[in-house]
Protein backbone atom coordinates (compact mmCIF):
# COMPACT_ATOMS: atom_id res chain seq x y z
CA UNK A 1 0.00 0.00 0.00
CA UNK A 2 1.56 3.43 -1.03
CA UNK A 3 1.88 6.00 1.82
CA UNK A 4 -1.62 8.54 1.99
CA UNK A 5 0.43 12.08 0.53
CA UNK A 6 1.16 14.86 2.98
CA UNK A 7 -0.69 17.12 0.40
CA UNK A 8 -3.31 15.88 -2.47
CA UNK A 9 -4.56 18.63 -5.12
CA UNK A 10 -6.78 17.71 -7.60
CA UNK A 11 -8.05 19.96 -10.78
CA UNK A 12 -7.93 23.23 -8.40
CA UNK A 13 -9.22 26.30 -10.07
CA UNK A 14 -9.55 29.70 -8.46
CA UNK A 15 -10.98 32.86 -10.43
CA UNK A 16 -11.01 36.21 -9.24
CA UNK A 17 -13.49 39.05 -10.49
CA UNK A 18 -16.47 38.37 -13.57
CA UNK A 19 -16.54 39.37 -17.31
CA UNK A 20 -13.56 41.37 -18.55
CA UNK A 21 -11.64 41.78 -14.90
CA UNK A 22 -12.15 38.01 -14.42
CA UNK A 23 -8.25 36.55 -13.20
CA UNK A 24 -7.86 32.98 -13.66
CA UNK A 25 -5.24 32.81 -10.84
CA UNK A 26 -4.85 29.10 -10.85
CA UNK A 27 -6.10 26.74 -13.11
CA UNK A 28 -6.96 23.01 -13.03
CA UNK A 29 -3.93 22.64 -10.75
CA UNK A 30 -3.29 19.09 -9.62
CA UNK A 31 -0.29 18.24 -7.28
CA UNK A 32 0.68 15.46 -5.31
CA UNK A 33 3.56 16.00 -2.30
CA UNK A 34 4.68 12.46 -0.58
CA UNK A 35 5.23 12.90 3.33
CA UNK A 36 9.25 13.81 4.36
CA UNK A 37 9.87 15.47 1.59
CA UNK A 38 10.69 19.23 0.82
CA UNK A 39 8.29 20.37 -1.94
CA UNK A 40 9.36 23.89 -3.94
CA UNK A 41 6.48 25.70 -5.71
CA UNK A 42 8.12 27.65 -8.47
CA UNK A 43 6.50 30.73 -10.41
CA UNK A 44 7.16 34.04 -11.34
CA UNK A 45 5.42 37.43 -9.50
CA UNK A 46 1.67 36.99 -10.27
CA UNK A 47 1.90 33.19 -11.22
CA UNK A 48 -0.99 31.77 -8.42
CA UNK A 49 1.55 30.79 -5.47
CA UNK A 50 -0.09 32.50 -2.80
CA UNK A 51 -3.74 31.59 -3.84
CA UNK A 52 -2.94 28.71 -4.36
CA UNK A 53 -1.40 28.33 -0.99
CA UNK A 54 -4.48 30.29 0.51
CA UNK A 55 -6.42 27.52 -0.57
CA UNK A 56 -4.71 24.93 0.75
CA UNK A 57 -5.44 26.75 4.51
CA UNK A 58 -8.81 26.87 3.56
CA UNK A 59 -8.02 30.63 3.75
CA UNK A 60 -10.13 31.23 0.28
CA UNK A 61 -12.60 28.92 -1.52
CA UNK A 62 -11.61 27.06 -4.69
CA UNK A 63 -13.57 27.95 -7.77
CA UNK A 64 -13.83 24.18 -8.65
CA UNK A 65 -11.24 21.50 -7.33
CA UNK A 66 -10.07 20.26 -3.96
CA UNK A 67 -7.23 19.64 -1.54
CA UNK A 68 -6.39 16.90 1.17
CA UNK A 69 -4.23 17.10 3.26
CA UNK A 70 -3.01 13.99 5.15
CA UNK A 71 -6.04 12.34 3.39
CA UNK A 72 -8.73 14.88 4.85
CA UNK A 73 -10.55 17.34 2.92
CA UNK A 74 -9.31 20.57 4.01
CA UNK A 75 -12.69 21.99 3.29
CA UNK A 76 -15.17 19.63 5.13
CA UNK A 77 -12.48 18.40 7.58
CA UNK A 78 -11.10 21.84 8.88
CA UNK A 79 -9.42 19.97 11.77
CA UNK A 80 -6.83 18.23 9.88
CA UNK A 81 -5.41 21.92 9.42
CA UNK A 82 -4.01 21.58 12.98
CA UNK A 83 -1.22 19.75 11.72
CA UNK A 84 -0.38 22.31 9.71
CA UNK A 85 1.94 25.32 10.42
CA UNK A 86 2.34 27.77 7.80
CA UNK A 87 3.43 31.67 6.86
CA UNK A 88 1.38 33.25 4.50
CA UNK A 89 1.94 36.17 2.73
CA UNK A 90 1.62 39.27 4.91
CA UNK A 91 1.44 37.37 8.21
CA UNK A 92 1.18 40.15 11.66
CA UNK A 93 1.62 39.96 14.45
CA UNK A 94 1.60 42.60 17.45
CA UNK A 95 3.92 45.18 16.96
CA UNK A 96 3.73 46.54 20.00
CA UNK A 97 4.75 43.05 21.78
CA UNK A 98 8.00 41.43 22.11
CA UNK A 99 9.21 38.74 19.52
CA UNK A 100 8.46 36.26 22.68
CA UNK A 101 5.42 37.90 23.87
CA UNK A 102 3.84 37.33 20.61
CA UNK A 103 4.94 33.71 20.61
CA UNK A 104 3.07 33.05 23.74
CA UNK A 105 -0.28 34.46 23.62
CA UNK A 106 -0.17 32.92 19.93
CA UNK A 107 0.81 29.37 22.11
CA UNK A 108 -2.21 30.46 24.66
CA UNK A 109 -4.56 31.28 21.68
CA UNK A 110 -3.95 27.48 20.83
CA UNK A 111 -3.77 26.23 24.57
CA UNK A 112 -0.42 24.90 23.82
CA UNK A 113 1.74 27.27 25.75
CA UNK A 114 5.17 25.87 26.34
CA UNK A 115 7.53 28.62 27.34
CA UNK A 116 10.47 26.09 26.78
CA UNK A 117 9.52 25.18 23.53
CA UNK A 118 9.18 28.96 22.93
CA UNK A 119 12.32 29.69 23.96
CA UNK A 120 13.76 26.87 21.88
CA UNK A 121 11.91 27.96 18.34
CA UNK A 122 13.22 31.54 18.83
CA UNK A 123 16.88 29.90 19.33
CA UNK A 124 16.40 27.19 16.38
CA UNK A 125 15.34 30.22 13.98
CA UNK A 126 18.02 32.68 14.72
CA UNK A 127 16.07 35.51 17.28
CA UNK A 128 16.75 34.53 20.56
CA UNK A 129 18.86 37.61 20.88
CA UNK A 130 15.87 40.26 19.80
CA UNK A 131 13.28 37.78 21.28
CA UNK A 132 12.82 40.48 24.35
CA UNK A 133 12.11 43.40 21.80
CA UNK A 134 9.26 44.87 20.35
CA UNK A 135 8.13 43.35 16.67
CA UNK A 136 7.64 46.86 15.58
CA UNK A 137 11.93 47.27 15.36
CA UNK A 138 12.16 43.78 13.67
CA UNK A 139 13.42 43.66 10.26
CA UNK A 140 11.80 41.94 7.27
CA UNK A 141 14.19 39.17 8.03
CA UNK A 142 13.79 38.74 12.05
CA UNK A 143 9.72 38.73 11.14
CA UNK A 144 10.64 36.15 8.86
CA UNK A 145 12.24 34.15 11.40
CA UNK A 146 9.25 34.79 13.42
CA UNK A 147 6.67 33.83 11.47
CA UNK A 148 8.49 30.32 10.99
CA UNK A 149 8.94 30.02 14.62
CA UNK A 150 5.15 31.11 14.67
CA UNK A 151 4.38 28.05 12.13
CA UNK A 152 5.97 25.60 14.13
CA UNK A 153 4.70 26.30 17.55
CA UNK A 154 2.13 23.48 17.63
CA UNK A 155 4.95 21.18 16.15
CA UNK A 156 2.82 20.40 12.87
CA UNK A 157 3.60 17.69 10.66
CA UNK A 158 3.36 19.54 7.49
CA UNK A 159 4.55 23.11 7.03
CA UNK A 160 3.04 25.29 4.66
CA UNK A 161 5.72 28.42 3.77
CA UNK A 162 5.00 31.37 1.32
CA UNK A 163 8.21 32.35 0.44
CA UNK A 164 9.59 31.90 3.58
CA UNK A 165 13.11 33.72 2.49
CA UNK A 166 11.48 36.69 1.94
CA UNK A 167 13.69 39.41 3.31
CA UNK A 168 16.73 37.05 4.48
CA UNK A 169 20.33 37.83 3.86
CA UNK A 170 22.21 35.65 1.88
CA UNK A 171 23.30 34.13 5.25
CA UNK A 172 19.71 33.97 6.79
CA UNK A 173 18.45 32.24 3.63
CA UNK A 174 21.55 29.72 4.22
CA UNK A 175 20.78 29.25 8.21
CA UNK A 176 16.67 29.22 7.44
CA UNK A 177 17.25 26.57 4.32
CA UNK A 178 19.55 24.03 6.51
CA UNK A 179 16.76 24.59 9.26
CA UNK A 180 14.09 23.76 6.41
CA UNK A 181 16.54 20.38 5.71
CA UNK A 182 16.54 19.49 9.08
CA UNK A 183 12.69 19.76 9.73
CA UNK A 184 12.57 17.27 7.00
CA UNK A 185 15.60 15.09 7.60
CA UNK A 186 15.73 14.94 11.27
CA UNK A 187 12.04 15.16 12.31
CA UNK A 188 10.23 13.39 9.22
CA UNK A 189 8.25 16.31 8.48
CA UNK A 190 6.93 17.73 5.01
CA UNK A 191 7.71 20.85 3.77
CA UNK A 192 5.29 23.22 1.27
CA UNK A 193 7.50 25.95 0.20
CA UNK A 194 6.61 28.67 -2.28
CA UNK A 195 9.79 30.34 -3.97
CA UNK A 196 10.68 32.62 -7.15
CA UNK A 197 14.35 32.33 -5.76
CA UNK A 198 15.27 29.18 -7.65
CA UNK A 199 18.79 28.93 -6.64
CA UNK A 200 17.33 28.70 -3.10
CA UNK A 201 14.94 25.89 -4.03
CA UNK A 202 17.47 23.83 -5.61
CA UNK A 203 19.59 23.60 -2.84
CA UNK A 204 16.79 22.73 -0.19
CA UNK A 205 13.75 20.71 -2.43
CA UNK A 206 13.48 17.02 -3.05
CA UNK A 207 11.05 17.73 -5.44
CA UNK A 208 9.63 20.81 -7.59
CA UNK A 209 6.85 22.46 -9.58
CA UNK A 210 6.26 25.25 -11.73
CA UNK A 211 3.64 27.41 -12.04
CA UNK A 212 3.14 30.08 -14.29
CA UNK A 213 -0.09 32.25 -15.24
CA UNK A 214 -1.90 29.78 -13.17
CA UNK A 215 -0.35 26.61 -14.53
CA UNK A 216 1.28 23.37 -13.66
CA UNK A 217 3.82 23.83 -16.58
CA UNK A 218 7.05 20.94 -14.72
CA UNK A 219 6.47 18.82 -12.12
CA UNK A 220 9.28 16.44 -10.66
CA UNK A 221 12.85 15.74 -8.76
CA UNK A 222 15.49 18.91 -8.99
CA UNK A 223 17.78 15.88 -9.81
CA UNK A 224 15.46 14.42 -12.74
CA UNK A 225 14.53 18.15 -14.13
CA UNK A 226 17.68 19.00 -14.55
CA UNK A 227 19.33 15.87 -15.80
CA UNK A 228 21.24 15.60 -19.07
CA UNK A 229 21.27 18.72 -19.08
CA UNK A 230 24.89 19.49 -19.37
CA UNK A 231 25.63 20.03 -23.09
CA UNK A 232 27.77 22.59 -25.41
CA UNK A 233 26.35 23.99 -28.02
CA UNK A 234 29.09 24.83 -30.96
CA UNK A 235 29.44 26.79 -33.88
CA UNK A 236 31.99 26.14 -36.34
CA UNK A 237 32.54 25.88 -39.62
CA UNK A 238 33.02 23.70 -42.22
CA UNK A 239 30.46 22.15 -38.98
CA UNK A 240 30.75 18.25 -40.66
CA UNK A 241 34.50 18.15 -40.52
CA UNK A 242 34.00 19.66 -36.89
CA UNK A 243 31.37 16.72 -36.25
CA UNK A 244 34.06 14.61 -37.34
CA UNK A 245 36.73 15.79 -35.36
CA UNK A 246 34.94 16.27 -32.26
CA UNK A 247 32.65 12.80 -32.66
CA UNK A 248 36.25 10.95 -32.12
CA UNK A 249 35.86 11.97 -28.17
CA UNK A 250 32.14 12.75 -27.63
CA UNK A 251 28.60 12.03 -28.86
CA UNK A 252 27.89 14.93 -31.58
CA UNK A 253 24.61 15.55 -32.94
CA UNK A 254 23.89 18.04 -35.78
CA UNK A 255 21.27 20.45 -36.62
CA UNK A 256 22.71 22.09 -39.78
CA UNK A 257 23.86 24.94 -37.45
CA UNK A 258 25.75 24.05 -34.83
CA UNK A 259 26.52 21.02 -32.99
CA UNK A 260 25.44 19.81 -29.57
CA UNK A 261 28.33 17.48 -27.47
CA UNK A 262 27.88 15.64 -24.69
CA UNK A 263 30.30 17.46 -22.78
CA UNK A 264 31.14 19.76 -19.91
CA UNK A 265 32.28 22.96 -19.94
CA UNK A 266 35.50 22.06 -18.34
CA UNK A 267 35.97 20.21 -21.69
CA UNK A 268 35.79 23.43 -23.64
CA UNK A 269 38.96 24.46 -23.68
CA UNK A 270 39.97 21.08 -25.05
CA UNK A 271 36.86 21.02 -27.56
CA UNK A 272 38.17 24.27 -28.93
CA UNK A 273 42.30 23.07 -29.30
CA UNK A 274 40.92 20.10 -31.25
CA UNK A 275 39.26 21.52 -33.49
CA UNK A 276 41.42 24.53 -34.35
CA UNK A 277 43.86 21.95 -34.78
CA UNK A 278 42.20 20.95 -37.35
CA UNK A 279 41.84 23.89 -38.91
CA UNK A 280 37.72 24.39 -38.14
CA UNK A 281 37.02 27.81 -37.43
CA UNK A 282 35.10 28.19 -34.17
CA UNK A 283 32.82 31.06 -33.59
CA UNK A 284 30.59 30.03 -30.52
CA UNK A 285 30.66 27.26 -27.56
CA UNK A 286 28.40 27.62 -25.17
CA UNK A 287 27.81 26.11 -22.18
CA UNK A 288 24.15 24.57 -22.07
CA UNK A 289 24.64 23.01 -18.14
CA UNK A 290 21.44 24.49 -16.87
CA UNK A 291 20.86 25.54 -13.51
CA UNK A 292 17.22 25.25 -11.77
CA UNK A 293 17.17 29.03 -12.29
CA UNK A 294 17.75 28.84 -16.31
CA UNK A 295 15.90 25.82 -16.72
CA UNK A 296 12.99 27.72 -14.91
CA UNK A 297 13.11 30.55 -17.29
CA UNK A 298 13.18 28.54 -20.60
CA UNK A 299 10.39 26.89 -19.08
CA UNK A 300 8.13 30.34 -18.71
CA UNK A 301 9.80 31.45 -22.27
CA UNK A 302 8.70 28.74 -23.75
CA UNK A 303 5.21 28.57 -22.37
CA UNK A 304 5.04 32.12 -23.20
CA UNK A 305 6.28 31.52 -27.11
CA UNK A 306 3.67 28.62 -27.34
CA UNK A 307 1.00 31.74 -26.43
CA UNK A 308 1.52 33.79 -28.73
N1 LIG B 1 -8.12 38.73 -4.05
C1 LIG B 1 -7.81 38.86 -5.33
N2 LIG B 1 -8.60 39.52 -6.19
C2 LIG B 1 -8.28 39.63 -7.51
N3 LIG B 1 -7.18 39.13 -8.05
C3 LIG B 1 -6.33 38.46 -7.25
C4 LIG B 1 -6.58 38.30 -5.84
N4 LIG B 1 -5.56 37.59 -5.30
C5 LIG B 1 -4.71 37.34 -6.31
N5 LIG B 1 -5.16 37.84 -7.47
C6 LIG B 1 -4.52 37.73 -8.79
O1 LIG B 1 -4.22 36.37 -9.02
C7 LIG B 1 -2.97 36.22 -9.68
C8 LIG B 1 -2.07 35.31 -8.85
O2 LIG B 1 -1.70 35.99 -7.67
P1 LIG B 1 -0.84 35.33 -6.51
O3 LIG B 1 -0.79 36.27 -5.39
O4 LIG B 1 -1.37 33.97 -6.25
O5 LIG B 1 0.59 35.20 -7.22
P2 LIG B 1 1.99 34.74 -6.59
O6 LIG B 1 2.48 33.64 -7.44
O7 LIG B 1 1.84 34.51 -5.13
O8 LIG B 1 2.90 36.02 -6.88
P3 LIG B 1 4.10 36.68 -5.99
O9 LIG B 1 5.36 35.96 -6.35
O10 LIG B 1 4.12 38.09 -6.50
O11 LIG B 1 3.72 36.58 -4.55
C9 LIG B 1 -2.43 37.61 -9.89
O12 LIG B 1 -2.77 38.01 -11.19
C10 LIG B 1 -3.17 38.42 -8.86
O13 LIG B 1 -3.30 39.75 -9.29
MG1 LIG C 1 2.70 35.35 -3.50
Amino acid sequence: MTETPAIRIDNLSKTFGRRRKRIEAVKRVTLEIPVGQVYGFLGPNGAGKTTTIRMMLDLIRPTEGDVRIFGRHVRREHDVLRRVGAIVEGATFYNFLSGRRNLEVLARTANDLNPKRVDALLEQVGLAHRAGQRVKGYSTGMKQRLGLAAALLSDPDLLILDEPTNGLDPEGMHEIRQFIRSLADDHGKTIFLSSHLLGEVEQVCDRVAIINLGEIVREGMVSDLLEGKARLRVEASPLDRAAAVLGEYWAVSSNGQWLTIDATREDAPHLVRRLVEQGVDVYQVVSQRQSLEEFFLSVVREEAGRRD
